[in-house]
């Protein structure tokens, strides 16, 4: 059986899981440090859309998948850096399918990447027909969420380590939109006002 969000076998999600910890040799730092599987940081949450969610004619108001994305992508990132993690920005949201009143709203967080104290994670989501349990691929989000120290200052996150080939994908993927969203900044602050 696999996981259908991971395509790995349930096995090596177990495993992953049991290997909650692993040290990591930062070659480039020369000191041992801790890091975590993408695995560690897997969330999936189901909710339903029922008439408060729904505009006038019958799907789901953005806003509130957005809800349930930070929701879920929160969740991850908590699990990841077990801290308390506030969202710096959502670089991406993107609406592929709408979702109707009565579906089945699925939602599947891990963390793609981290920094030094900010992490990516990626939010897969999905709606469910509960009749025919057709299923479809509605919305896809990535959140960089910043883990938090006792006084509210940032504080470092253990490394994520991706294991799968979807996990290194969405790792060097997720390095690219940070290097993106940097040299936006940069850009922005050069600008003449
Ligand atoms: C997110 C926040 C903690 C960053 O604080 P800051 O003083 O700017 O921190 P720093 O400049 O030291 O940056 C810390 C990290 O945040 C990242 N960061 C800061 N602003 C960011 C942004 N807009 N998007 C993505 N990452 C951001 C930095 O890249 C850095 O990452 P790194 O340490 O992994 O390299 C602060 O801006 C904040 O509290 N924002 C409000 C959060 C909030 O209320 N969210 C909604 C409710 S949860």
């Amino acid at each position: 059986m696999r996981c259908r969000f991971t395509g790995s076998s349930i096995d090596s999600v177990r495993e992953n899981h049991r290997r909650f910890r692993i040290t990591y040799y930062n070659k480039s730092m020369r000191t041992k440090k801790s890091g975590k599987p993408v695995s560690a940081s897997h969330v999936q949450m189901t909710e339903i859309v029922l008439p408060s969610h729904t505009n006038q004619i019958g799907t789901i108001f953005g806003g509130q998948i957005m809800a349930w994305i930070d929701v879920a992508a929160a969740i991850s990132a908590t699990r990841h850096a077990r801290a308390i993690c506030v969202t710096a920005s959502i670089d991406a949201l993107h609406f592929v399918a709408p979702a109707r009143l009565g579906n089945a709203i699925c939602l599947f967080a891990s963390v793609n990447y981290t920094h030094r104290t900010s992490m990516e994670v990626g939010v897969h989501v999905e709606s469910e027909d509960g009749l025919s349990g057709t299923r479809a691929h509605i919305a896809t989000a990535y959140l960089t969420f910043v883990a938090l120290d006792a006084a509210g200052k940032p504080r470092e996150v253990p490394p994520v380590i991706p294991e799968t080939k979807e996990e290194k994908r969405r790792f060097e993927e997720a390095k690219l939109r940070r290097g993106a969203r940097l040299a936006l900044k940069t850009r922005l602050q050069n600008q003449p006002r």
